[in-house]
C-alpha cells in the first residue's frame, strides 16, 4: 500500500493493540509494489519493499501484511538509506515495528525535521520485528521525513521496520535514544576534543609525520567516500603545536599503480634526490602504492614509489621514475625511511610478508612471515636491501634512535610494529640487532599502526598510533588518532625499558587544574571535580592495607588488586606495581613505592600512562549519556592517597 500522509484509521486499535480512541494517521505499510514515493540511496534496499525473510537471513518474524523493509538485501555488507516523502507531524507519538542490528546511528530509524536528525531508534539485533515508539510531541505541526537508515557492513549490518504509525497513544514506552548531532562540525556527539579525527570518512594509520617550517604535518590514510575502510588516499593536516589541526587537501590519491597506503616523508636537506626548485628543500614522501586494491591497478603488485613537494606539503608530483623498490615478498609495504647521518645514507625499513613453504596456513597456502627488510639509498631513488630482521613483526615498523637515560652519547634504537610491540638494540646503518626479548608497548584494545616525529628541532621523539577500533555511531567521521607521546628510555630493575608520557603541549588546553583531596579510608568517595568530559588526571597512592581500588570515570572502571599488582582496565590487564620514585616520569614529585597513573579522557577515549609512563594502555569507548567520577577502595586503607584533576579545553 502506498505512503499516505494523512488518513484517520479507524480499525487501527485492533492491528496496534492501543486503545480504539486513538487518533492516527497510517504513514506507510509497504504492502505495494514498489517505495511508492520513498527514495531508496544504495543497494541494501533494492527497489521495493521485501516479502519476508531474504537469502541466508535469520528467519524474520513479526512484520504485518506481507510487505516490510528489509536491508539484507545483499547481505550485510550492502548499505544505503530510505527516505520518506514529508509529512506534518500531527500526532505526539510515531509508533512502528523495528528489528534488525543494534547499531546506534547505522542501522536504525530517523526522525528528521529541516533535514537534522531529531529522533533515532537502533535496531535490537533481533530478526523479529516488535513494536517501538518514539515520542515527536515537540514537533507537531512540522514538516518531517522518516529516513531508515544501513550504513553498517559488518555483522547485523542490516535493518527491519514497517508500519509507521502516529497517534496519540504510545505504543510501547517511548524509546530515549540520544540524538546523536552532527549539525556543529568538530562539536557533533561523539567528535574527540583533543584527538585528531578526520573531519568526515574513514582514516586509519598515521603517515608521513614530518616537522618543517614551522609546522607538523600529519598525513593519514583516508577514505574520501565512506566511513568503512577502502579507496586509501593520504589525508593531510598541519598543526602548530602538536594540538590544534587544521585539514587540508588531499596530499596523495591513488593511480594506475595502486591506492596509496602507509609510507612516510621526509625533508631532503641536501637535495640527494635532485627534486627541489626553489631555496627550501623539498618534502619527499615515502609511501606503497597498493596495487590491485582498485579496478584502476588490478594486476599490479604492492610497490615502494616517491612524491615531493616544493611547498611545504600543499601540492604533491609523483616521481615520474616510480616504483623505487619493487615487490620483493608479499604485502610489502609502509616504509619508514630516515637520514642515518653516520652512513650518509637514507634507510628504509619495510614490512615485508615472506612465503615460507615449510608451513602452510588454514587454506594450505605457504605461510607468510611478518619480517622487516632494511634498505639504503644515497638519494631516495635507488635503494639496496641491506638486512632483515627476521622476528615475527605486525605491519608498519616504526624505527627511531633514543639516548639511554637522557644520556646524549650513549644510544639505543628502537624498532616496533604495528601493534605496538618493540625491541631495544644497536644499529649499524646496515643491521639492526636487538639486545631484548619482544616487549609490550601497548597493553590496551585501540593501539595500532604508530609512527614518530623524529627529526624534530627540539630532538623530542613524539610518538603517534591510530586508536583503531573505536565506534562513532551516527558521525560523518570513524576513527581516531591517540594523543602524541613522547618517547624515552630509562633503565629499570627489569632492564632497559620504553617510556611513554603524553607531549607537553597538551599544557596547552589545560583549563583548571584542582587538588582533590582524597580520604584514604575504605569507602566508595564521589569525585564531583573528576567528573567532566575532557580531563588529564593523575592519581596516585600507597596501597596501605587495601586490597582493591577502583577508579571510575564516565562508567569506565580501572581496578587495581593488590593480590596482582595490576590494574584490569576496561578488562585488560595492566601491569601496575608499586614502584620507586625513580621510576618513569611524573610531573609532581613522586612518592616511593606509589602506584601512578595518569588519565587522559576524551569523549570516546581513555588512556593511560602507569608509573610515569613505564606502561601504556589506549581504549576507546562509546560514552554512556552523563558524567560521573568515583574511587573506591576496599578491604582496608590505603596509606596515602593523591588525586590532581587537570580539565581540559576542545582543540577544535
Ligand atoms: C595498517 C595497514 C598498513 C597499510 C594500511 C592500509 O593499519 O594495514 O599496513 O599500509 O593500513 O590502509
Amino acid at each position: 500500500m502506498s505512503f499516505r500522509t494523512f488518513l484517520r484509521c479507524a480499525c487501527a486499535s485492533s492491528l496496534l493493540a492501543i486503545p480504539a480512541a486513538a487518533a492516527e494517521v497510517l504513514l506507510a505499510d509497504f504492502e505495494g509494489a514498489d517505495y511508492a514515493g520513498w527514495t531508496a540511496t544504495g543497494t541494501a534496499f533494492g527497489t521495493a519493499p521485501a516479502r519476508g525473510t531474504l537469502p541466508n537471513q535469520q528467519n524474520v518474524g513479526g512484520f504485518r501484511g506481507n510487505g516490510l523493509v528489509n536491508s539484507y538485501l545483499g547481505g550485510d555488507s550492502a548499505t544505503g538509506t530510505l527516505t520518506s516523502p514529508e509529512f506534518t507531524v500531527s500526532q505526539r507519538y510515531l509508533n512502528f515495528l523495528l528489528g534488525g542490528g543494534a547499531h546506534e546511528g547505522a542501522t536504525c530509524v530517523n526522525v528528521l525535521v529541516g533535514g537534522q536528525v531529531v529522533r533515532s531508534a537502533p535496531g535490537r539485533d533481533d530478526e523479529f520485528l516488535n513494536m517501538a515508539t518514539l515520542d515527536v510531541g515537540e514537533f507537531v505541526g512540522k514538516t518531517a521525513r522518516l529516513q531508515i537508515v544501513d550504513s553498517a557492513t559488518g555483522g547485523w549490518g542490516h535493518v527491519n521496520c514497517d508500519h509507521f504509525v502516529l497517534s496519540d497513544t504510545a505504543a510501547t514506552p517511548p524509546l530515549v535514544t540520544r540524538v546523536v548531532d552532527t549539525s556543529r562540525l568538530y562539536d557533533e556527539t561523539f567528535r574527540p576534543q583533543f584527538h585528531f579525527t578526520a573531519q568526515k570518512g574513514w582514516h586509519n594509520d598515521p603517515n608521513g609525520l614530518v616537522f618543517f617550517a614551522g609546522e607538523y604535518h600529519l598525513f593519514f590514510q583516508h577514505n574520501p567516500y565512506g566511513r568503512e575502510w577502502g579507496n586509501m588516499t593520504w589525508g593531510h593536516a598541519v598543526s602548530p603545536d602538536l594540538v590544534h589541526w587544521q585539514q587540508l587537501e588531499h596530499a596523495l590519491w591513488p593511480d594506475r599503480m595502486g591506492t596509496m597506503f602507509s609510507g612516510s616523508a621526509v625533508i631532503d636537506r641536501d637535495n640527494t634526490a635532485g627534486f627541489q626548485t626553489g631555496k627550501e628543500p623539498a618534502l619527499v614522501a615515502i609511501y606503497t602504492a597498493a596495487g590491485g586494491t582498485s579496478d584502476e591497478s588490478k594486476g599490479q603488485p604492492f610497490t615502494q614509489c616517491l612524491a615531493y613537494s616544493n611547498d611545504r606539503g600543499r601540492t604533491w608530483t609523483k616521481y615520474a621514475g616510480n616504483p623505487v623498490v619493487p615487490n620483493v615478498g608479499d604485502g610489502d609495504r609502509d616504509p619508514k625511511v630516515f637520514w642515518h647521518a653516520p652512513t650518509k645514507r637514507w634507510v628504509m625499513p619495510l614490512y615485508v610478508g615472506e612465503k615460507d613453504s615449510a608451513k602452510k596456513d588454514a587454506k594450505g597456502n605457504p605461510a607468510v612471515r611478518h619480517v622487516c627488510h632494511f634498505y639504503t639509498s644515497p638519494d631516495l631513488k635507488v635503494w639496496s636491501f641491506a638486512s632483515k630482521f627476521a622476528e615475527e613483526l605486525f605491519e608498519c615498523p616504526g624505527f627511531v634512535e633514543l639516548p639511554v637515560d637522557g644520556r646524549k652519547r650513549d644510544t639505543r634504537w628502537l624498532l616496533w610494529g604495528a601493534n605496538g610491540d618493540y625491541w631495544l638494540g644497536k644499529f649499524d646503518g646496515r643491521v639492526f640487532t636487538a639486545e631484548t626479548a619482544k616487549l609490550k608497548g601497548n597493553y590496551g584494545a585501540n593501539a595500532y599502526a604508530a609512527q614518530a616525529w623524529d627529526d624534530l628541532p627540539d630532538r623530542r621523539v613524539i610518538y603517534l598510533d591510530w586508536m583503531n577500533g573505536g565506534k562513532y555511531p551516527g558521525m560523518p567521521f570513524n576513527q581516531q588518532m591517540g594523543f602524541p607521546v613522547e618517547l624515552s628510555l630509562q633503565t629499570t630493575p627489569d632492564g632497559l625499558r620504553l617510556v611513554k608520557w603524553p607531549a607537553k603541549e597538551l599544557a596547552a588546553l589545560v583549563a583548571g587544574a584542582e587538588s582533590v583531596n582524597v580520604p584514604p579510608a575504605a569507602g566508595t568517595h564521589v569525585l564531583p571535580a573528576a567528573a567532566k568530559e575532557l580531563l588529564d588526571l593523575e592519581f596516585e597512592f600507597q596501597p596501605g592495607t587495601a586490597s582493591q581500588v577502583t577508579l571510575e570515570l564516565r562508567g569506565q572502571k580501572l581496578t587495581w588488586a593488590a593480590a596482582t599488582r595490576e590494574l584490569n582496565a576496561l578488562g585488560r590487564k595492566f601491569p601496575l606495581p608499586p614502584a620507586a620514585r625513580s621510576v618513569g616520569r611524573h610531573s609532581e614529585k613522586p612518592w616511593d613505592d606509589s602506584v601512578r597513573l595518569r588519565v587522559l579522557l576524551d569523549r570516546t577515549s581513555l588512556e593511560l600512562f602507569g608509573n610515569g609512563g613505564l606502561a601504556a594502555a589506549s581504549f576507546c569507548f562509546v560514552p554512556p549519556a552523563g558524567q560521573s567520577a568515583s574511587l573506591t577502595v576496599e578491604g582496608g586503607s590505603l596509606a596515602k592517597a593523591r588525586l590532581t584533576v587537570r580539565t581540559l579545553k576542545s582543540a577544535w
